[in-house]
């Protein structure tokens, strides 16, 4: 029964490999995508000669599939068809490619990967791409000199997984409805415009746009699906209540004009990178009242909200961040007990508190000054006389060991002495 089955499983096994070699030695390239390829190296060069199309040898066509870098092939209806196009070695000692992507790229109807290494290709990208290669999955264009905005036929993509447009010189809006990818990616380019709003189906999980020139206030609904968001370094203004806080675990909102209170459903240890820093938010940091289940950070967890307006107390869930940034700001009252611990126990890496109106360090009885390696603590310019631990530490910017004016801490705290 045994000998028998894999008898069976042998010749169905021989059948498939038979098939199979007898179909790549007879499957025909096909002539459209081979001329697409011969169009394409009209308008696109090797800046170090030789360096990738010196392997399209078009007086070898045959070889298409098997020795052209960057070629990669299926049989679609009984022909050989380019689905994979590397465009550049990727090597990171390659130059790249310069030149532009010729509307030759449209024959290849059949790709559903187009990447483009890094180099120094101009020109736009060809408006009708999402339209004509309508099965593309990934596309990816990084670090060249693209200019032109960012064709509306990508909107038509079904199947796109990735679009990565990043650091080139793309201007204009994101066309409405680009929001069907998992992975969009157009961080340094020239972007403007509002971020457009997303639909409720909206999947995308990465979403990074920035050093842009995004400009306005948030839409209404930003995706439920998101892990990781950036819009640092753009124009936003603005609260960002609707930003959906449920899956995200990096979150750079950063160098903007964000303003009003952050909110609450953002302090968790899942979201263990969040940088807030450089924007307008003000008020208190409070945590709901039912924060019973509040997961605590861990190892390798950043949470920056320097350079803002918050005021308040120093919130105690924050005390389990490995590197925590609340430096200048209106902070004012004492720092809880499990800061100093945590510090002294080396768990937190990094704590900046410069610049606010902190009135107390409390090392209480301790007698060991001494900060475990690596730990940067900054306390100067608060409402106390900074103590006697850490002061190396602050960044040239702090400005050295020193109380802020009394003049100035009396507004907070009515009449208290200092020390
Ligand atoms: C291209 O292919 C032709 C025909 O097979 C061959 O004679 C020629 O040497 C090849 N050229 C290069 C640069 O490899
Ligand atoms: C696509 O291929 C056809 C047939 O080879 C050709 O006539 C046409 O010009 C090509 N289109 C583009 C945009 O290159
Ligand atoms: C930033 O906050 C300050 C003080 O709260 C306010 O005066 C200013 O208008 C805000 N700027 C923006 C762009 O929101």
């Amino acid at each position: 029964m045994n000998s028998n089955k894999s008898f069976i499983f042998r010749h169905i096994f021989l059948l498939i490999l038979l098939t199979l070699t007898a179909h790549s030695h007879s499957q025909q390239i096909s002539a459209i995508d081979l001329d697409a390829l011969l169009h394409l190296t009209y308008t696109l060069t090797d800046v170090k000669p030789g360096d990738y199309f010196s392997t399209w040898n078009f007086t070898s066509p045959e070889n298409m599939c098997t020795s052209f870098n960057g070629v990669t092939c299926s049989i679609i209806n009984n022909e050989l068809r380019v689905t994979s196009l590397f465009l550049g070695t990727g090597l990171s000692d390659s130059p790249g490619l310069a030149g532009t992507i010729s509307d030759s790229i449209y024959n290849l109807t059949e790709l559903t990967q187009l990447i483009l290494y890094p180099g120094i290709v101009t020109g736009f990208i060809p408006q009708e791409i999402g339209s004509k290669c309508n099965k593309l999955r990934v596309l990816s264009l990084t670090n060249n000199r693209l200019t032109g905005s960012i064709p509306e036929s990508l909107s038509g993509l079904l199947n796109l997984h990735t679009l990565d447009l990043s650091h080139n010189r793309l201007t204009g809006p994101i066309p409405p409805s680009l929001q069907k990818m998992k992975v969009m990616v157009l961080a340094f380019n020239r972007l403007a415009g509002k971020i457009p709003d997303f639909s409720s189906e909206s999947e995308v999980m990465h979403l990074d746009l920035r050093n842009n020139m995004f400009s306005g206030t948030l839409p209404e609904n930003m995706p439920l699906s998101v892990r990781y968001l950036s819009l640092s370094g753009n124009g936003l203004w603005g609260p960002v209540n609707s930003i959906r806080s449920e899956n995200l675990v990096y979150l750079d909102l950063s160098m903007n004009k964000f303003s009003g209170p952050v909110p609450v459903g953002f302090f968790k240890g899942s979201l263990s990178s969040m940088y807030l820093q450089r924007n307008n938010f003000s008020g208190e940091i409070l945590l709901p009242s039912t924060s019973a289940g509040f997961e605590p950070y861990g190892p390798g967890s950043i949470v920056d909200l320097s350079h803002n307006y918050l005021s308040g107390d120093i919130p105690n869930f924050l005390d389990s961040v490995e590197t925590l940034f609340l430096n200048n700001n209106h902070f004012t009252g004492k720092v809880p007990q499990s800061y100093v611990e945590n510090v002294f126990a080396g768990t937190t890496r990094t704590l900046y508190l410069q610049h606010n109106y902190i009135t107390d360090f409390p090392l209480e009885n301790r007698r060991e000054f001494v900060l475990p390696d690596g730990v940067a603590l900054c306390l100067s310019y608060n409402c106390m006389v900074p103590p006697p631990v850490g002061l190396t530490a602050c960044p040239l910017s702090a400005g050295g060991p020193v109380s802020r004016p009394f003049r100035q801490c009396s507004v907070f705290q009515s009449g208290n002495s200092m020390g």
